[in-house]
This record gives C-alpha cells, sequence and structure tokens, in this order.
C-alpha cells in the first residue's frame, strides 16, 4: 500500500524547498522499495488572495484521510498578520489534535553555531512543544475596543488531559535518548497553570517513569541554558508559547532558520501528522536560489519515520550529516550552491547512505 501524502508546499520559498525534498523523497522510494501518492494542494497567502479562502472545512474532511502532511510555508506579506497562522496552520494543528509539536536541535558537525566554541557533542536535544493549547488556543477577547476604555485578555488553556498527555510523549521519548526530561515553564508567576503542569510531571515521573531523571528550568533561564550550556538538555518539554520561543533560540545555535525541522504529532494517529521546516516563506530570497532546502529535508525524514520507513528515515540522517560536514558553513548563495544543488547533492547522498 502506497503512502498518501499531502503535499501543502504554500507561499513564496515554500514550493521551492518541498520541490527539493520531493526529488529526496523519489529516490528514497526507488532505493528502498516504498512507494507513496502524493496530492497537492494550493494553500496559504496566494491562494487566499485569489480566492478569499484560507481552508475549506471539505478541505480539511480530505487532508484528514491522508497518512501524514508535508508542509513548506505559508504566508504573504499582502496578508494581513493571523488570518494564514490562525486559520491555516493552527486549524490544521488544532483541527487534527496534534498535539506534539517535536523540534530537534541538533548541532550538526561542520555547521558553526553562532555561539564560540560549540561543538557538536554539546547540543542534541529534542523539544517537545505542547501544541493545541496554552495561549495559542485563542481565549479572550477585547472589550471596549477603539475606546480610552478598551481590555484585552488573552487567556492561557490547560487542561489536565493535554498537560499529561504531552508530558507523557516526553517521558517516553526521553526513555528512547538519554533519560533525562526537562520541563520548562514559568511555575514561580504562572501559579494556576505552572501548579498543574508541575503535579502532573511529578505525579507521572515518581509514578511511571522512575527511570527518568527529571529536571525543571523557568523558561527565561532556559534560554540562558540554552546558550550557554545546551549540554544540559536532552529532552525538553514546555507548554505552546515557551516552546514557540526557545526553539527560536534552538535554531539559532545548531546554525538557523535553514536547518531547524518541525513536526506536529497526532501519536493516536486518529488523524494526519504535519511535517515542516521550522521557517517561513522568507519573501526577501524568494526566486534567488537561496533558499536552504535542509530544513524541509529533515521533516521529510520525520515524516518517513513516523510512517515507519525507518531505513529510509536513516538514511535522510546521515546525508543531512554528511552534507553538512562537506559544505562546512557554506549554504546556498544563488550563484555557485543554490536550493537545487543541495536538493542533487541530497539526492546522491541518500543512495550512499
Ligand atoms: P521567515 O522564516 O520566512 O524568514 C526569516 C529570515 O530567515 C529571512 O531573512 C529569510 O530569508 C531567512 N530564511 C528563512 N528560511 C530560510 C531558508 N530555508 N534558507 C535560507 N534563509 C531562510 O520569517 P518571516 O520573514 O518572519 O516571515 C515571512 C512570512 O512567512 C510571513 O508571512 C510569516 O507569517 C510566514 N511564516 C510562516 C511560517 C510557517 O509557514 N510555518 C512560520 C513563520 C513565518
Ligand atoms: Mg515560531
Amino acid at each position: 500500500m502506497p503512502h498518501r501524502i499531502a503535499i501543502l508546499d504554500g507561499d513564496g520559498i515554500g514550493p521551492e524547498v518541498v520541490g527539493e525534498a520531493l526529488k529526496v523523497l523519489d529516490r528514497l522510494e526507488e532505493l528502498e522499495g516504498f512507494t507513496t501518492e502524493r496530492t497537492a494542494y494550493d494553500l496559504g497567502g496566494r491562494r487566499y488572495r485569489r480566492t478569499g479562502e484560507v481552508l475549506a472545512d471539505e478541505t480539511m474532511d480530505e487532508l484528514r484521510t491522508f497518512d501524514a502532511i508535508l508542509l513548506g510555508a505559508v504566508g504573504t506579506p499582502q496578508v494581513p498578520p493571523g488570518v494564514i497562522e490562525r486559520g491555516l496552520l493552527l486549524k490544521l494543528r488544532f483541527g487534527f489534535d496534534q498535539f506534539v509539536n517535536q523540534r530537534p536541535v541538533k548541532l550538526y558537525p561542520g555547521v558553526t553555531s553562532p555561539i564560540a566554541g560549540l561543538t557538536p557533542d554539546r547540543c542534541d536535544i529534542v523539544v517537545i512543544r505542547e501544541n493545541t493549547e496554552g495561549v495559542y488556543a485563542g481565549a479572550g477577547g477585547l472589550l471596549y475596543a477603539g475606546t480610552a476604555a478598551e481590555v484585552a485578555t488573552q487567556e492561557s488553556v490547560n487542561t489536565r488531559h493535554g498537560v499529561e498527555r504531552v508530558l507523557r510523549y516526553g517521558f517516553e521519548l526521553a526513555r528512547t535518548r538519554a533519560r533525562r526530561l526537562t520541563m520548562v515553564h514559568k511555575t514561580n508567576v504562572l501559579t494556576y497553570a505552572g501548579d498543574l503542569w508541575m503535579r502532573t510531571f511529578d505525579e507521572l515521573g515518581d509514578g511511571e517513569y522512575p527511570d527518568v531523571e527529571r529536571d525543571y528550568a523557568h523558561i527565561d533561564a532556559a534560554c540562558l541554558y540554552f546558550v550557554t550550556q545546551p549540554e544540559r538538555f536532552d529532552v525538553v518539554v514546555t507548554d505552546n508559547l515557551f516552546g514557540d520561543i526557545i526553539t527560536d533560540v534552538g535554531a539559532g545555535i545548531q546554525g538557523g532558520m535553514g536547518l531547524a525541522a518541525s513536526a506536529n504529532i497526532d501519536p493516536t494517529r486518529s488523524a494526519p501528522s504535519m511535517f515542516e521546516p521550522v521557517h517561513g516563506s522568507a519573501p526577501d530570497i524568494v526566486g534567488t536560489g537561496k533558499a536552504d532546502p535542509v530544513a524541509t529535508v529533515m521533516s521529510l525524514g520525520q515524516l518517513l519515520a513516523f510512517l515507519g520507513e525507518g531505513p529510509a528515515a536513516a538514511r535522510v540522517e546521515s546525508a543531512i550529516a554528511s552534507l553538512l560536514d562537506r559544505r562546512q558553513g557554506r549554504t546556498p548563495d544563488g550563484v555557485e550552491y543554490s536550493t537545487a544543488d543541495v536538493g542533487d547533492e541530497l539526492v546522491d547522498l541518500v543512495a550512499q547512505g
């Protein structure tokens, strides 16, 4: 049975980086003998400007039938902020209950981190960001809008169900790695949510995961430690907003947005999971050949691992490691080494893995 994959290449550099990832996927299918059936969806800012539609419920229903979604990037400067983020990205993440957002923060040999002297052995973290609750749930409102008395509230939603399931995912993942799980929050100030997170963390840890070492850091301190002592972290689990912020710090230390991958996962597999680079549609470099497709190919690797194609995922991982080691900090510059060159090199390298 072919894996059915929905391709949402989106806006800006989205189609450029997804195009390279699909070249790599073609080669992996030949090498490993699995097949995919891909259906392209035209969604995002361009589509919205043309039709006024972001994501129809019927399209959601169709997407629900796929095994996985590969997303490039969405959004264009001409569309007001929030329209595509809430109407497409969050609608997919929430609608398909993709409650885990998994983002590796790994420094590969050959990549120069902006942190002076940082070596790969000191930076191999996986951040698990809660992906369906917190302030992103959209609770709140504007009162007396536009008057001198206007009030804006934005509530953070934290349910026992939501907190427990994401913490459990973190514990399970830690068991497959160095068995150390750091919870990141702000329990000293956000005392209601913090109390729920901490109690659940301790109960699960004591009751079910006594073999996993537990660690805690406040979000502000964790941002500092990511920069000063990333070796402190193995698996990090945190709420939606803190996870959004700290994974950008992570993308920075691992060598930039072109190298940061992300998986939006429904571990129950009742709806498709969605794999995407962390970066956006980069309108400033669209069409120049400067977009680095590595993050998207890394996300493709996550997708293949999730669909049970372990050997193909392993080929992607080792191809990326060799590519980055070989290019020694060189990134696509549009002249001698472009988006397509990186894709071609990866197509060759997966065959050697
Ligand atoms: P961005 O991530 O698109 O770009 C930030 C900077 O990083 C730019 O200088 C860009 O050239 C560079 N960059 C990004 N990806 C790169 C790559 N693969 N290779 C080389 N350089 C890369 O973020 P920005 O500029 O804030 O947002 C642009 C648009 O993308 C907006 O419409 C925004 O809403 C949307 N966006 C979409 C996301 C998504 O689809 N998940 C995530 C973030 C932003
Ligand atoms: Mg972000």
